[in-house]
């Protein structure tokens, strides 16, 4: 029988750096503060949907290092499942993070690491995690040709297929069809279409294009308007949750697809898991730090009630 949520993709180690500007070349600056964490799309996802509630497979490649190590510690603490191979040929990844210490906004730089080596064979070690999922999950953090083999295999299996092309970065469209919510952010909608994504208007233009490409329901995240849920014979503003004073939006849109996918295996339905996903989000930014910014089921459901 199907169960929980498989997660493809990458962790690395976050290294959140706060400061009013970021500096020029050449120049250095002092920042007001600076945080180390668990991060990288894919097991931050896997957080959000395990403190959702979700059972949760992680599908990855570390390092033999002390980043490693805390990648281990993490998905231990969480109850996450991890099917990840150890290689002592790359370091486990990491991303400088430049946090805009008022706004609370970002810019990354983000290295894959040994996570940057995930190859099809490895999804394939996988393959009975996957097909047993109620809902698999990837992004393109790692090599295209991986998620592809994720999506093909949870497609052809039935599971509910969600792709987070996030980074922004082209690839071959031919994974459109491999999935049943394709969930960008503004700025990936954008790259992916050609269609500017300043409003709502943009947004259900952008969601066209997307389902003309084959996805089956375009998800869009809109930043603090929430996001829109755009099917084939539905399209609806999903609202935002403010829940505080934002405090860093970095792995928003992560617990964004993390809440999503959790809510979608629970047996939610499409739009209800999207609202479930907008509340992880929305708590998610009130936070310092990606992974451990993230919710617990309570608090979501609490904010859902209000
Ligand atoms: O989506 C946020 C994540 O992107 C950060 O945790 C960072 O690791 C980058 O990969
Ligand atoms: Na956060």
């Amino acid at each position: 029988s199907r169960n929980g949520v498989a997660i493809l993709g990458v962790f690395v180690v976050d290294l959140a750096f706060r400061a009013g500007n970021m500096p020029a070349i050449g120049e250095t600056i002092a920042g007001s503060g600076f945080a180390m964490g668990p991060g990288g799309k894919g097991s931050n996802q896997a957080v959000a949907a395990a403190r959702a509630g979700a059972g949760v497979t992680f599908i990855s490649r570390i390092g033999s290092d002390a980043f490693g190590d805390l990648a281990i510690k993490t998905w231990e603490a969480e109850g996450i499942r991890p099917r990840v191979a150890k290689t002592a040929e790359a370091p486990t990844g990491a991303a400088f993070i430049y946090v805009h210490e008022t706004r609370g906004d970002n810019a990354i730089i983000v290295v894959p690491g040994a996570a940057g080596g995930l190859s099809p064979a490895d999804v394939d070690a996988a393959a009975d995690a996957i097909r047993s999922s109620q809902v698999f999950v990837t992004q393109l953090e790692q090599p295209e040709d991986a998620a592809r083999r994720g999506l093909e295999l949870a497609h052809a299996a039935g599971s509910i297929t969600v792709f987070n092309p996030a980074p922004a970065i082209k690839f071959d469209a031919s994974l459109f069809a491999l999935c049943d919510y394709v969930v960008p952010n503004e700025t990936e909608a954008e790259a992916l279409t050609g269609i500017a994504v300043s409003d709502l208007a943009g947004a259900r233009r952008a969601g066209d294009a997307l389902l003309a490409k084959g996805a089956g329901t375009a998800l869009i995240t809109l930043g603090e308007r929430g996001a829109l849920f755009h099917g084939r014979d539905c399209s609806l503003h999903v609202t935002p949750f403010a829940a505080g004073k934002v405090v860093e939006t970095t792995g928003a849109g992560d617990a964004f697809v993390g809440g999503f996918a959790a809510a979608l295996a629970d047996g939610a339905d499409p739009l209800e898991a999207a609202r479930f996903g907008s509340a992880t989000a929305g708590i998610s930014v009130t936070r310092a730090g990606t992974a451990p910014s993230m919710p617990r089921r309570a608090e979501i459901e609490a904010l859902l009630r209000e």
